[in-house]
């Protein structure tokens, strides 16, 4: 087997964790953002970026997923920031009880932004801040990493999917609302944005990541996102990728706002 055989059976197998929001979700979100910074913000994301292989939002928009490989140490430390399980709640959020010591997505959004803002705060820490908040402002709108405790997110509900594989390894929810809905669109990354860019009634809304948290938990519970049997009949992607859609688009309105809040003058 030549090395590049053996680089390429390694990518196929090391690539993204059943825990990420696809690389497409959240490229968009951060896609969808890039077009709506203040010529402020956008000056202090390419200061901040300089000097990164692909030195845009989207570029740097899956990094977090990508820590456990790059970086396991930092990988462990902000495991728990890509989610908070609330749907055992019926979507109430209190910290004290779902995010101690401030480990989930809700906490992380906050002190990341806060760092990113800090301009006493040095460069390369603010460009950590920048990259974990681009990633986590995508999370927290995939539904399922605001869902129920119990099943991980969806993770351990695995689906039987006739005649396919969509959710990827494994075909379980989690992975499905990540990816899968997705998966076979046929549609480039560019024309992607552009559709979600001109989806009709998408206004950023509370600036809170706590509502954010709400709404995709809110999501989680209505009825059919959990398929009965979890048989997936053909209509699911098409019932729910609109939903997840709309999560994304919102997604990069909010993680505007927040950048522009952050890194305006
Ligand atoms: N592990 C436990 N809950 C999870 C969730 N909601 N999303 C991703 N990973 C998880
Ligand atoms: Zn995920
Ligand atoms: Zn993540």
């Amino acid at each position: 087997m030549t090395r590049s055989f053996l680089l390429v059976l390694a990518l196929v197998f090391v690539a993204a964790p059943a825990s990420a929001w696809g690389p497409r979700g959240h490229r968009l979100v951060a896609e969808l953002a890039a077009a709506a910074l203040t010529p402020a913000a956008r000056a202090q994301v390419d200061l901040l970026l300089r000097g990164e292989a692909e030195p845009t939002l989207a570029g740097v928009a899956n990094w977090a997923d990508e820590l456990r490989a790059n970086d396991p140490d930092l990988g462990r430390r902000s495991a728990k920031w890509h989610y908070v399980n609330i749907g055992e709640s019926g979507c109430e959020y209190s910290a004290t009880r779902d995010c101690p010591n401030g480990d989930c997505v809700i906490e992380a959004i906050r002190t990341q932004a806060a760092i990113l803002g800090d301009r006493t705060q040095p460069l390369p820490v603010r460009r950590q801040a920048l990259k974990f908040v681009v990633h986590f402002v995508g999370d927290v709108h995939q539904p399922m990493h605001a869902g129920h405790a119990h099943d991980k997110g969806g993770n351990t509900v695995q689906l039987a999917i006739p005649g396919g594989s969509r959710g990827g390894r494994g075909s379980n929810l989690h992975a499905l609302w990540d990816s899968g809905l997705f998966r076979d669109l046929g549609e480039s990354e560019a024309r992607h944005a552009a559709r979600l860019q001109a989806l009709p009634g998408i206004t950023a809304g509370s600036a809170d990541p706590t509502d954010w948290a709400r709404e995709s938990c809110a999501i989680v519970l209505q009825p059919g996102v959990y398929p009965p049997r979890a048989k997936l009949d053909p209509g699911y992607v098409d019932t729910w990728r609109p939903v997840a859609e709309r999560q994304i688009a919102l997604g990069g309105r909010r993680l505007a706002a927040l950048l522009n809040d952050a890194l305006g003058d």
